[in-house]
């Protein structure tokens, strides 16, 4: 089995390396990069001294040999090589917004035109907890958005529900690690700027609130969410409170949640949900709370948005994609403190 990460030299991209490293059933890792093209692996991600001695090579899609690709590059530019990939049989896991939401008009509202909407068909998302099945038939798999990831785990089970909430105002109010926003240097993202500091980013109009949206209309087709991001001084962790209001006294809101994630593997119902309990780890833990008084259910997820939020799950989609346990090369537990 061989993987190759485009766009390694970023941070969704060496968290999949460091991944796929460790992974029993990946024989062979490339990593490619445009900036980085002939340098050490190991020069740039100092961390995987040791277990990648190879350089960066450059990515021509008409010629990898791999068996898998991961795409950890900017939307607008996988869509350049997913055709040509998929034509010469490899399967594919796009990190990003290019294939996620399966509506032309909409994707083009938010993000660029798009070249290849006739994949939207067969492009699947890939959150295993609610389409595993699909994900295992699939050659294409757009890997969620890191907020996407969050919320929608977090929301997906009050489907059940739909009827007593008033799905027309759910809020969903996240915070997120500077991480998020990659490798590439801006002043906003400076330690100057974010230490001791939490500030809100695109209260309104966020990429991430249609693929929400959409993703969750399967489950509760009148939603319509009110998302809003903010920049948390930490470096990885996605906390999202979403805000649901409808009477919900008559409904044990937690063992629902229990029962719906029974045998998920990478969601825990927990007392409340924090960042660090899932740092480093594949884990989406959620904790569920009700405001009898307000008749507002508080749903708070955590993941680390490297790794259930990109790498990790790219990692868990392949696995499912190829037959393996969907384990394998991601079971590592959170870190702590
Ligand atoms: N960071 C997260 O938490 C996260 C979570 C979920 C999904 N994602 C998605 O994953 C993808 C990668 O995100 P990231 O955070 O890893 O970004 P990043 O740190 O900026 O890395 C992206 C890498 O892609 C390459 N690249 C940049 N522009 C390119 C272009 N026009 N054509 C081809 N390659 C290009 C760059 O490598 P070279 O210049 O060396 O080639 C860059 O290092 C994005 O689509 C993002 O939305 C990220």
């Amino acid at each position: 089995m061989k993987a190759l990460v485009v766009g390694a030299s970023g941070y969704a991209g060496a968290d999949i390396l460091r991944i796929l490293l460790r992974h029993e059933k990946v024989d062979s890792v490339e990593a490619t990069s445009r900036a980085y093209e002939g340098k050490p692996v190991s020069g740039l991600h100092q961390n995987l001294k040791g277990a990648f001695d190879g350089n960066f090579i450059g990515f021509n899609a008409d010629k990898t040999d791999a068996d898998v690709v991961f795409l950890a590059i900017p939307h607008g530019e996988s869509m350049q090589q997913v055709p040509k990939l998929l034509e010469r049989g490899i399967k594919v896991v796009d990190l990003s917004a290019d294939y996620r939401i399966n509506d032309q008009a909409l994707y083009e509202r938010y993000y660029v035109k798009h070249t290849s909407p006739n994949l939207f068909k067969e492009a699947v998302y890939g959150l295993p907890e609610l389409f595993r099945e699909k994900i295992k038939k699939a050659r294409l798999v757009a890997n969620p958005g890191c907020y996407p990831t969050a919320a929608i785990l977090s929301l997906a089970p009050l489907g059940a529900f739909k009827d007593k909430i008033d799905a027309s105002k759910v809020v969903v109010d996240a915070k997120s690690g500077t991480s998020g926003a990659g490798v590439k240097a801006e002043t906003f993202y400076m330690h100057t700027e974010v230490d001791e500091n939490l500030k809100i980013y695109k209260p309104v109009g966020h990429r991430h609130q249609p693929e929400i949206e959409h993703i969750l209309k399967g489950f509760i087709p009148k939603i319509s969410v009110s998302f809003t991001p903010t920049l948390m001084p930490i470096i990885r962790g996605i906390l999202s409170n979403a805000h649901v209001f409808g009477d919900l006294s008559s409904v044990d809101l937690r063992s629902h949640f229990e029962k719906f994630y029974q045998k998920e593997g990478y969601v825990r119902v927990v007392d409340a949900a924090c960042t660090k309990n899932v740092s480093h780890s594949n884990f989406c833990d959620i904790s569920v709370h009700y405001d009898a008084e307000k008749k507002r259910a508080i749903i708070v997820s955590a993941i680390d948005n490297l790794v259930k939020g990109a790498g990790g799950q790219a990692v868990q989609n392949m696995n499912l994609m190829f037959g393996y346990g969907e384990s394998t090369g991601i079971d590592a537990l959170p870190h702590h403190p």
